[in-house]
């Protein structure tokens, strides 16, 4: 087995007034260690694709196994302890806290994961450094630019070692040369720490990036049902 397995997925969202049929009998494997993009026009499933993965949403049939273990079978608390220890998120409109600072923002994975104070502090300023932002960290999200809060989301994402990164349209807030620099941050930790990379994306210049690197390309066109 994989260390991602979609297994004949289906799913379709239903409101009051419409039926929108997202996957049908979808099967997917993903190897521990692969960057695998899926690239494709806006309102396709990308997005849903993520959020199946990360345990937010259950498919209406089919499993979804993560390293062996059904994701349909955990508890609604199990489920968030999978994803603060096991997933790295980093979300197309970025969910910061705007109540928080950016310190804090990317404390709060290694307070729910029960980290020492010391080491908390730790972590958040090498977290900092890396991201380029340790001159900002008492300043709160509004006062940062989109791009500067794209990487604090990637800090907070990537905070407690994950083994899986979800990047939802990672460089969607970003100009050409950020972009590259997020890219190759969500690279090399993919290369030094065999992070597994499901990115999602309609972004050329991801598709070329992440492509030069002996990535998957997969058109979501080829796996969903919205046409
Ligand atoms: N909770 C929901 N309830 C009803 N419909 C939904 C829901 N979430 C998404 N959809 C619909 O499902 C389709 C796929 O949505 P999704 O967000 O996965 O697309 P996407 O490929 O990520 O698009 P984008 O590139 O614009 O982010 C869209 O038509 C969307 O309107
Ligand atoms: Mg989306």
């Amino acid at each position: 087995m994989s260390f991602i397995n979609f297994e004949n997925i289906s799913l379709t969202y239903r409101t009051k007034t419409q039926t929108i049929p997202i996957f049908d009998d979808l099967n997917l494997s993903i190897d521990k260690g692969e960057f695998v993009t899926v690239y494709g026009p806006s309102g396709k499933g990308k997005s849903t694709l993520l959020n199946l993965v990360s345990g937010f949403l259950r498919p209406d049939s089919g499993k979804i196994f993560v390293d062996g273990s059904d994701l349909c079978a955990l508890s609604e608390n199990e489920v968030c302890a999978y994803r603060n220890k096991r997933i790295g998120y980093i979300f197309q409109q970025f969910n910061l806290i705007y109540q928080f600072n950016v310190r804090d923002n990317v404390a709060v994975p290694l307070l729910l994961s029960g980290m020492k104070k010391y080491d908390i502090e730790r972590r958040v300023d090498e977290l900092l450094d890396m991201i380029g932002l340790s001159n900002r960290k008492n300043e709160y999200p509004r006062t940062l630019s989109g791009g500067e809060q794209q990487r604090v989301a990637f800090a907070r994402a990537v905070a407690n070692d994950p083994d899986i990164i979800l990047a939802d349209e990672p460089t969607g807030n970003l100009d050409s040369a950020n972009g590259r620099k997020l890219i190759k941050l969500i690279k090399d930790l993919n290369t030094d720490k065999n992070i597994t990379v499901l990115c999602v994306t309609h972004d050329a210049r991801i598709l070329e990036q992440s492509g030069s690197g002996g990535s998957r390309m997969i058109d979501i066109e080829t796996i969903t049902m919205q046409s």
